[in-house]
């Protein structure tokens, strides 16, 4: 993390193409409702053998607009560049191409306005649960008797009561993920960027945890986007759905969700809108999966 932030540099505040206009059916924006976050163009390369100039394209032209408010969730083949859209958004990686605006402002590097949960956790291996939980809040200077409390009650929310003291190495990968969620609910951001949050917990914490980020999100009306490999998962907690193509990604298709909320997996089943649903999104997201394997 430390090193992606090094390798931030100042990005000019490019305009707006014509592009946008024309590109709002991913937006969803109408005059009424506001996007705050607005991701346009964005076109990424890796240097993938350093000195041998050879370039990967994560992401090819992706745009996407999303609401205040709204719960965007994203699903993709793997290596579609899903990690690297997250990474833009919250600063740690730039474009060659394209740009991301919060509230009308390009993004220059990280904010505590936005907080990541990170897919490989990003962990500080050297501090200790409690020590990763408040990490955020050190950074803001916030360390009065509130923020104690708060990085007690995220702990307690995700369920890691009595592990305050244990160190990254000491917990299961599930456990290392629910600290990361902690950490970033601990800042209460504005906006949650969620990469594969629950990947690595076992089917009953995945679903309390549905359930709590559901509550939370519907409490205090955070804005989220949310990276999972599950089409269920996606349905379940997204107001809207977005299905990312085979590399280099580019937002294939976004489908509203008008399901009613709060919803379940269990509740859902028996639902045909639900079925017809799955049935969409499992179709557009094969397709991509066997093109990015070549098929
Ligand atoms: N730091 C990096 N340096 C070089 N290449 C990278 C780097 N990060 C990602 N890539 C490449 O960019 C592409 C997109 O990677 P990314 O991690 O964004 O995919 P993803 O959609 O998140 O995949 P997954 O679902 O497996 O997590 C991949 O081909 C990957 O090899
Ligand atoms: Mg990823």
């Amino acid at each position: 993390m430390t090193e992606q932030m090094e390798r931030h540099t100042e990005k000019s505040a490019d305009s707006f193409g014509d592009q946008r206009l024309q590109e709002s059916s991913l937006g969803g924006v109408n005059g009424k409702d506001h996007a705050l976050i607005q991701v346009h163009g964005l076109t990424v390369e890796y240097e993938r053998a350093l000195g041998k100039n050879e370039h990967i394209v994560a992401l090819k032209n992706f745009s996407l607009d999303v609401r205040e408010g709204e719960f965007v969730t994203v699903l993709g083949p793997s290596g579609c560049g899903k990690s690297t859209l997250l990474n833009v958004i919250s600063g740690l990686v730039f474009p060659k191409e394209g740009d991301v605006r919060v509230d009308g402002k390009p993004v220059t590097g990280p904010s505590p306005k936005w907080a990541m949960v990170f897919q490989d956790y990003g962990l500080m291996p050297w501090r200790t649960v409690e020590k990763n939980v408040r990490f955020g809040l050190e950074m803001q200077k916030k360390l009065d008797e509130e923020a104690e409390e708060r990085v007690r009650h995220y702990i307690r929310m995700v369920g890691l009561e009595g592990f305050e003291d244990a160190y990254p190495r000491e917990l299961s990968g599930g456990m290392r993920q629910r600290v990361g969620l902690a950490r970033a609910l601990a800042i209460e951001p504005e906006i949650l960027l969620m990469d594969e949050p629950f990947a690595a917990v076992d089917l009953i914490t995945r679903e309390l945890m549905q359930d709590e980020i559901s509550r939370i999100i519907a409490k205090t009306g955070k804005t989220v986007i949310f990276v999972t490999h599950s089409v269920d998962e996606a349905i379940i907690l997204g107001d809207r759905l977005v299905v990312v193509s085979a590399r280099p990604g580019r937002a294939k298709c976004a489908i509203e969700i008008d399901l009613p909320k709060p919803r379940s997996e269990h509740s859902l089943r028996s639902s045909p809108e639900y079925v017809s649903l799955r049935d969409r999104v499992w179709s557009e997201l094969s397709a991509e999966v066997q093109l990015g394997r070549g098929g």
